[in-house]
């Protein structure tokens, strides 16, 4: 077991294939073998899961912008507490799936309340901590719109494509302002260099921490 926690972090807007490559993730982490949990945002705990059901699947009422990146943090503090830091603590690797990025990228950029108020909850919540790597899966949005066109859309899948351009546009803005943290990933490649890329980089980082 590493020494130190590890926390991975995926990200990539809709369509971006980010649930195949957390499959195939796991499935290296099983064979590595490393001690690990998987988490997502929103959710990962009781209540955040329950955060996750009332932003995402209860269409019936309208959520603020605000209200919507308040709920995104309110679940991310319970899961700090509750999963991520024990776990870190514990010298556990932490494979999150969404996490702060996502806040940047869709209620700072889709949302357009802008980086600075996200960037103030970042710093109440999470002050010390950082992911040690980002994988951001990255993929124009009418692609990644077409190969979600068989699903039925929860709340945030339901917006428009300008809505997921700016969401898009603000990932690309983080990767460049955290090159060293966010590695970005063209998911338009097939599926199985996507994979090695990914953990091409997961083998680096859990190789210098050992
Ligand atoms: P997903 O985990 O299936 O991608 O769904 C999570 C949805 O929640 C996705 O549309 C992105 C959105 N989200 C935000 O808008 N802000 C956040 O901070 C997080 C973690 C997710």
């Amino acid at each position: 077991m590493m020494s130190t926690g590890l926390f991975i972090t995926l990200e990539g807007g809709e369509g971006a294939g980010k649930s195949t490559l957390m499959g195939r993730i796991q499935d290296w982490l099983e064979q590595a073998p490393i001690e690990f949990i998987i988490t997502r945002e929103p959710g990962g705990t009781r209540l955040g899961e329950q955060v996750r059901d009332l932003l995402l699947h209860q269409h019936q009422s309208a959520v603020s912008a605000q209200a919507e990146l308040l709920l995104m943090f309110a679940a991310r503090a319970q899961n700090l507490a509750e999963t991520i830091r024990p776990a870190l603590a514990a010298g556990k690797l932490v494979l999150c799936d969404r996490f702060t990025d996502a806040s940047f990228a869709y209620q700072g950029g889709g949302r357009q309340l802008g980086a600075a108020l996200v960037a103030q909850l970042e710093a109440a919540v999470h002050p010390d901590l950082q992911p040690d790597l980002t994988l951001l899966l990255d993929l124009p949005v009418a692609d990644g719109l077409a190969r979600k066109h068989a699903d039925i859309p929860d709340r945030i899948e339901s917006e428009q494509a300008a809505f997921f351009q700016r969401v898009r546009a603000a990932y690309q803005q983080r990767a460049r302002q955290f090159p060293g943290r966010i590695k970005v990933i063209d998911a338009a490649l097939p599926q199985e260099q996507v994979v090695a890329a990914a953990i091409a980089h997961l083998k680096k980082l859990t190789e210098s921490a050992c």
